[in-house]
């Protein structure tokens, strides 16, 4: 493997075997909810209700990828790109999330795996990104148990159809995600508030997590890498008085959901209502969570920069940190933030690296990186969104670092390929190094598009020399 092959000092080389992917979610991007037999799923249900998503907006169209199969194909073709990741949708494989299988489902994700492998990009199915079927939901959803053993059958099922094929399978994706913004706060779909349930919700999706793995293994196609997707972010003390509580911090953003995987158990908290209640953990349920994986996936965005309270007020660039009343989270003004105000840091990916690096050595994965923009199109018909450009760079070089300190990183998807739908934000934040004109789903490639698809090409990435 090289990594520096001698080149010029600012020629930063990737391995040969290094993925440059993009990746996009089954409800952000395919429309088509109601075709060829899709049973509902959470999202439909919550972006019905008012003032839950941006102005109403939901996945209905979305960037209608499940009629444009081909076009999106050809699109990260041109880019060079050598990985995608998307989702499998739920709802799509099984209407009710159990019982009887719907084949145009099976025949729509064929399609795209089989069009990704003629063109030579390998790739990566998420098993859940989110779009539980809503008869399941009425269940209890992530409160019922049994929601664990669903996803574990139905995931047994994509690795039969689909493990024959795709390079690897990601069970779940920012279990997080899941169980703090759709059940502790509530901003996500099912739109439960309550920290109770938020712990409860953890414990099972983690569950659902090492079940689905022990599925995709047992099945005829067991020999397919599986992993988790989680998202971590880097915390940050401004001040040695908030140290201890930075530790607690990480031990709840980031120990919560990686522990149980790596390490088979959950991490010590103060704060015991972040933590699943232990009525909820059963049996050998930590060893369940913690089977073996084949490698794990990052998603990492933004550090979490956090100072003492003391007794000086809130400043305009400072926020209140959830359930911790002495702290306040900082956006130090000299720091660029994205379209969506999350700081930008590209030291905090190394450093995320560093730490996941220090409790395991299976191969690691990027699973999603990347910023929104307020990009538009110029009347040259051009989009020039350098700070993605610039964003996409900086991050890159600290995966190049990652990798010469040792590091064993094997891939990088930048979030998205498409503009698409942004959860409870709707279509107000544009994520893609593809602008998405969705009044006519126009795909334009944007400068980062065209960055992007030379680094990809080259493996190389260059970097200004040292002045
Ligand atoms: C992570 C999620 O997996 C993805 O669905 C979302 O759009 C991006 N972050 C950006 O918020």
């Amino acid at each position: 493997m090289t990594v520096d092959s001698g080149q010029p000092k600012n020629n930063l080389y990737f391995p040969d075997d290094f993925l440059f992917g993009t990746a996009t979610a089954a409800y952000q991007t395919e429309g088509a909810v109601s075709e060829d037999g899709r049973g509902i799923s959470i999202w439909d249900t919550f972006c019905l209700k008012p003032g839950k998503t941006y102005r109403g907006d939901n996945g209905d169209i979305a960037c209608d990828s499940y009629h444009r199969i081909d076009e999106d194909l050809d699109l990260l073709n041109n880019l060079n790109l050598n990985a995608y990741r998307f989702s499998l949708a739920w709802p799509r494989i099984l209407p009710n999330g159990t019982g009887s299988i719907n084949q145009k489902g099976i025949d729509h994700y064929n399609r795209l795996i089989d069009g990704l492998l003629e063109r030579g990009i390998a790739p990566a199915a998420t098993i859940y990104h989110w779009d539980l079927p809503q008869a399941l939901e009425d269940k209890g959803g992530w409160l019922n148990r049994d929601t664990a053993q669903y996803l574990a059958d139905y995931a047994a099922i994509c690795a039969d159809v689909f493990g024959d094929r795709v390079d690897r399978f990601v069970t779940i994706n920012e279990p997080q995600i899941v169980a703090k913004l759709g059940y502790r706060v509530g901003i996500h779909a099912p739109g439960v508030a309550d920290p109770i349930k938020g712990g409860i919700a953890t414990h099972h999706v983690m569950l659902a997590h090492g079940l689905a793995t022990q599925a995709i293994k047992a099945s005829k196609n067991g020999s397919v890498p599986v992993g988790i997707t989680v998202d971590l972010t880097d915390v940050v003390s401004l001040d040695p008085k908030s140290d201890e509580e930075g530790i607690q911090i990480d031990r709840e953003v980031n120990g919560l959901y990686l522990e149980p995987v790596l390490l088979g158990k959950y991490p010590e908290i103060n704060q015991i209502e972040m933590l699943p209640p232990d009525h909820v953990i059963l049996g050998n349920d930590m060893e369940i969570t913690s089977t073996e994986i084949d490698f794990i996936g990052i998603n990492y965005y933004q550090p979490h920069i956090i100072r003492p309270l003391g007794n000086r007020e809130i400043r305009f660039d400072e926020y209140e940190y959830y359930g911790h009343p002495t702290i306040v989270g900082v956006k130090p003004p000299e720091m660029p933030l994205t379209d969506m105000g999350w700081l930008v840091d590209a030291g905090g990916l190394e450093r995320v690296l560093k730490k996941v690096d220090s409790m395991t050595k299976k191969p690691i994965y990027i699973t999603e990186n990347g910023c929104a923009v307020s990009d538009y199109v110029d009347p040259t018909g051009a989009i020039h969104d350098n700070e993605r450009i610039s964003y996409l760079q900086d991050h890159l070089v600290a995966c190049w670092r990652s990798i010469n300190q040792g590091i064993n990183l094997k891939g990088y998807y930048h979030w998205s390929l498409l503009d698409n739908f942004e959860w409870a934000a709707g279509y107000s934040k544009r994520f893609g190094i593809v602008y998405v004109d969705f009044l006519t789903q126009k795909r334009i490639p944007k400068d980062s598009a065209l960055f992007y698809s030379e680094v990809a090409k080259s493996k190389m990435i260059t970097v200004n020399p040292p002045k």
